[in-house]
């Protein structure tokens, strides 16, 4: 009974390349949860453009983030899976959204007050790059979830408060049309995978360049996990693998038999950084392999990878367009087709 099937929605932002981080934190989730969602996922290009001004780079950051969810298992049979600018009907939804949004609750945006505080700290003016595009962030993102009214909104915990603002931004239209136009959905961060450790043991991020690529040659990733940042303790000295970057990557990778044993030997003492590295590399690489042999053959086939993608929009523009059908309706523009 494929109707009654709840409604999954998430989008990635293509302003790099996808990362380890990204992997265990919004794509495999995400891809779980398509099992029991009906599920509808996108590359938001257009966010994108806050940051990323050079065409080139983010015609590639598009079709590389495309091909890194098709080679993480994404079927595009199953899931809608779009570019947002090719869904124009989000852009609609954005001005008519914006009329129900007060500028506080965009002041109170993370991402915006961490630029004034740091623009403030640098003795700049408050708002110094700060654009339209990054100030407005969370009005285009509501744009994307609600036009797909989608239940549950699979996201990492520093995209939490955008989705409430969403719920905000809904809540007080169907309070002025006195009808529940929008569904409230909900935001749904995966716990058990909260934080992804970068090489520096911060959270993994572009923004501290610290990261694994997903999709990385071979000789790089080993370079990358060699980098990794340990302390000074020797090889005979015991300890604690709860405390060690490489075991905290390890987990993600390995059995639970591997995690036991490497553990033991942490414990034990006897084992070097640069033997943890070693094994560290092993388990990594053997997940990582096979799909980096998908996203380089799903990369070479351009038109294939851009007809996935178009027949994707084909399937989200009907959908988007009876949203906004309803919701032209309802707030009195009416006489358009
Ligand atoms: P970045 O921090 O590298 O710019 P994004 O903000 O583009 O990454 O994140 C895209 C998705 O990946 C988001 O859902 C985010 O929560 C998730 N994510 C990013 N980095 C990590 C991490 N280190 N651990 C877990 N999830 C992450
Ligand atoms: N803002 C999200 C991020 O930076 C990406 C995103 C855009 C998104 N629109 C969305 C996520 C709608 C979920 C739903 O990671």
């Amino acid at each position: 009974m494929k109707e009654l099937k709840k409604i999954a929605l998430t989008g990635i932002k293509p302003t790099g390349d996808l990362h380890i981080g990204n992997y265990f934190g919004a794509i495999k989730p995400a891809l779980r949860l398509a099992t029991e969602y009906d599920a509808r996922y996108f590359i938001a290009d257009y966010h994108a453009l806050n940051t990323v001004k050079d065409p080139k780079a983010l015609a590639t950051h598009v079709r590389e983030v495309a091909a890194g969810w098709l080679a993480a298992g994404l079927n595009p049979e199953e899931v809608i899976f779009y570019r947002q600018s090719a869904v124009p009907e989000t852009f609609e939804l954005t001005t008519i959204l914006m009329a129900f949004t007060s500028k506080g609750l965009m002041n109170r945006a993370h991402a915006y007050k961490a630029a004034v505080q740091e623009n403030l700290q640098n003795q700049e003016d408050p708002d110094a790059g700060v654009n339209m595009g990054l100030f407005t962030y969370p009005v285009l993102m509501a744009a994307d979830i609600l036009l797909f009214n989608p239940d549950v909104v699979p996201v990492g915990k520093d995209q939490v408060q955008h989705v409430e603002m969403a719920q905000d931004i809904a809540q007080g239209l169907n309070f002025n049309y006195k009808d529940a136009v929008f569904k409230i959905p909900q935001a749904a961060v995966q716990e058990e995978v909260a934080v992804v450790p970068g090489l520096d043991g911060r959270k993994m991020s572009k923004s501290y360049g610290n990261v694994i690529p997903l999709f990385g040659p071979e000789k790089q990733l080993h370079k990358l996990i060699m980098r990794i940042v340990t302390n000074s303790q020797g090889v005979e000295e015991p300890k604690d693998p709860e405390t060690s970057q490489i075991y905290l990557l390890y987990k993600l990778f390995a059995s639970e038999a591997e995690q036991e044993a490497l553990a033991k030997q942490y414990r034990n003492g006897g084992m070097g950084w640069g033997e943890a590295k070693e094994e560290l590399f092993r388990v990594v690489n053997r997940e990582l392999a096979p799909l980096r042999e998908r996203f380089n053959a799903i990369m070479a086939d351009r038109d294939a990878l851009d007809a996935i993608l178009a027949q994707g929009a084909a399937k989200a523009r009907p959908l988007a367009e009876a949203t906004l059908r309803r919701l032209r309706r309802t707030i009195g523009i009416i006489g358009n087709p």
